[in-house]
């Protein structure tokens, strides 16, 4: 085997452990691992590139190396759990903006390089050339794209929804790109070639602004999603311009399970991609589930709660946004650590697209060390809430909303729900009636079985638990 075959076996081991890493990022239990894994695997092609490359200087290497990960780690210590979509989108971008520096600097070496009169298509050969614009434009939107999804994300620049002329913006700005594209590649004068990739930079940029303005909050995920599956696509992009097996399989490998993750998250939202481009919900959109006026909804307070809760044999709580807004986590564990020592069965549904991120509700509930196992999937749990004594909701509103199934005129109509309002008792932690992300009403509230308990999460499982210590002394 001579060395560079003895390379591109290396390149296998960081390969598998992104795909083994991938495979447990899936599961709670080995998620932690999983993102170990992924982490040692990028280092340890980066290792596997740098010996490949005989570079003999490692300075800038370590100085970029001890930069990029001093950045690295105060952006994550300084994110809450809350902010980790924001996180992901700045993420993406930085590996959006690497993708399309690649692709300048190819660009310029073969520029500086190449002799008089000839083309930069000439001088790098029509792949690397295909390849080197794909990994500028695909790394410009995205980065472009994931700043303005993590400014909206913030809740700021909500109007940019409804720019006026935005599609023919965009159309224009895509022109503009590919004509840049084909120019600084066939332009032999190095001036006009040069500007020309700065005007593929400038309007790739306008690209992804344009294309991501309209896209509403409650959708932005997905589109982060969809981003981190470009990005992925950019990075492969430059590994084909420079010929490095590693970025290419790594870059597939993120493009691939980026798509995965953005069209399991459009099912479990009922919204398909071209909806999610259109725009809409989530700024305010407006709603036709049915009219915001309530009848019949019974309130109660966290003593009378207790009392349904003292002889309840199996307990189900619902995490929703609401209870990470509100920083419940270690309220509602301990609620359920309370419970539990009395002899009931407690029990975390998890529904896919709870909170607003994928995974968010693992996140926080794991922040407060619930165990794993009390952890169970929408898919498991719905046919057994009719054996359930009671369930409380906490801060969850769209993804318990029959409206799901039954009003089809609504713009939850067809999302796959937890039907807690098949158990024997409802409670429903929140601060008012106002409606979810989804902006429309929600019957279950009306229900003969549910009972509102009106307060701040955290503040009204706090009052549950010492109500129930004080009833039943642990
Ligand atoms: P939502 O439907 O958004 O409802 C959250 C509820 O929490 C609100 O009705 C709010 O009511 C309540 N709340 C807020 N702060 C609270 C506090 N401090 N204490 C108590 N309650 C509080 O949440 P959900 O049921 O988790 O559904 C998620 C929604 O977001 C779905 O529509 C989903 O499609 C969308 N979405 C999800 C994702 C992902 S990937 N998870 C991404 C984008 C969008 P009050 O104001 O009355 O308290």
């Amino acid at each position: 085997m001579n060395a560079e075959e003895l390379v591109l076996v290396a390149y296998l081991v960081p390969v598998a452990l992104f795909v083994i890493g991938l495979k447990r990022l899936s599961k709670v239990r080995t998620a932690r691992r999983g993102n170990f894994m992924l982490a040692a695997g990028v280092m340890l092609a980066v290792v596997i590139t740098l010996v490949e490359m005989g570079v003999v200087d490692y300075t800038w290497i370590l100085v970029g190396l001890a930069v990029g990960a001093t950045v690295g780690a105060v952006i994550v210590l300084w994110a809450s759990a809350t902010s980790m979509p924001q996180v992901v989108a700045r993420f993406n971008g930085f590996g959006g903006a690497a993708a399309a520096l690649i692709g300048m600097s190819l660009f310029w070496d073969a520029v500086v390089d190449r002799d008089a009169g000839t083309t930069p298509l000439a001088a790098l050969g029509a792949l690397e050339s295909v390849a080197l614009a794909v990994s500028v434009v695909i790394g410009a939107v995205t980065f472009s794209g994931s700043l303005l999804a993590e400014v909206k994300l913030w809740g700021r620049l909500s109007r940019l929804t409804r720019i006026p002329g935005r599609a023919p913006l965009l159309v224009a700005s895509s022109v503009l790109t590919a004509a840049a594209a084909v120019a600084g590649l066939l332009l032999a004068d190095v001036r006009w070639a040069a500007l020309s990739m700065v005007g593929l930079l400038v309007f790739s940029l306008l690209a992804g602004f344009f294309a991501v303005a309209p896209v509403g909050g409650a959708d932005m995920p997905v589109m982060i999603s969809l981003l981190n599956s470009v990005s992925g696509i950019a990075v492969a992009a430059s590994g084909f311009a420079i010929g490095n097996t590693m970025l290419i399989m790594g870059g597939i490998i993120v493009g691939a399970a980026g798509l995965m993750l953005t069209q399991i998250m459009c099912v479990a939202m009922n919204r398909t991609l071209l909806s999610v481009f259109a725009g809409g919900l989530g700024d305010g959109g407006s709603s036709d589930g049915g009219s915001d006026t309530y009848e019949n909804v019974v309130s109660s307070d966290p003593e009378e709660a207790a009392m349904v809760l003292e002889v309840a044999r199996s307990v189900v709580i619902v995490p929703g946004y609401g209870l990470a807004a509100a920083r419940a986590q270690q309220a509602a564990a301990d609620l359920a650590g309370v419970l539990a020592a009395q002899g009931v069965e407690v029990r975390f549904a998890i529904h896919p697209v709870a909170g607003r991120m994928p995974g968010h509700m693992n996140v926080v509930l794991a922040e407060a060390d619930v165990p794993y196992d009390r952890l169970v999937e929408m898919d498991r749990i719905n046919s057994d809430f009719p054996n359930v004594d009671v369930v409380i909701v906490v801060g969850a509103n769209d993804v318990v909303n029959p409206a799901a199934n039954e009003a089809t005129g609504s713009p939850i109509a067809g999302m796959p729900i937890l039907d807690v309002e098949n158990a024997r008792r409802v409670m429903v932690i929140k601060r008012s009636l106002s409606p979810g992300y989804a902006g429309i009403k929600n019957e279950l509230f009306e229900r003969d079985h549910c009972t509102m308990l009106f307060g701040d999460a955290k503040q009204v499982l706090d009052d549950l638990t010492r109500e129930l210590k004080a009833n039943v002394p642990v």
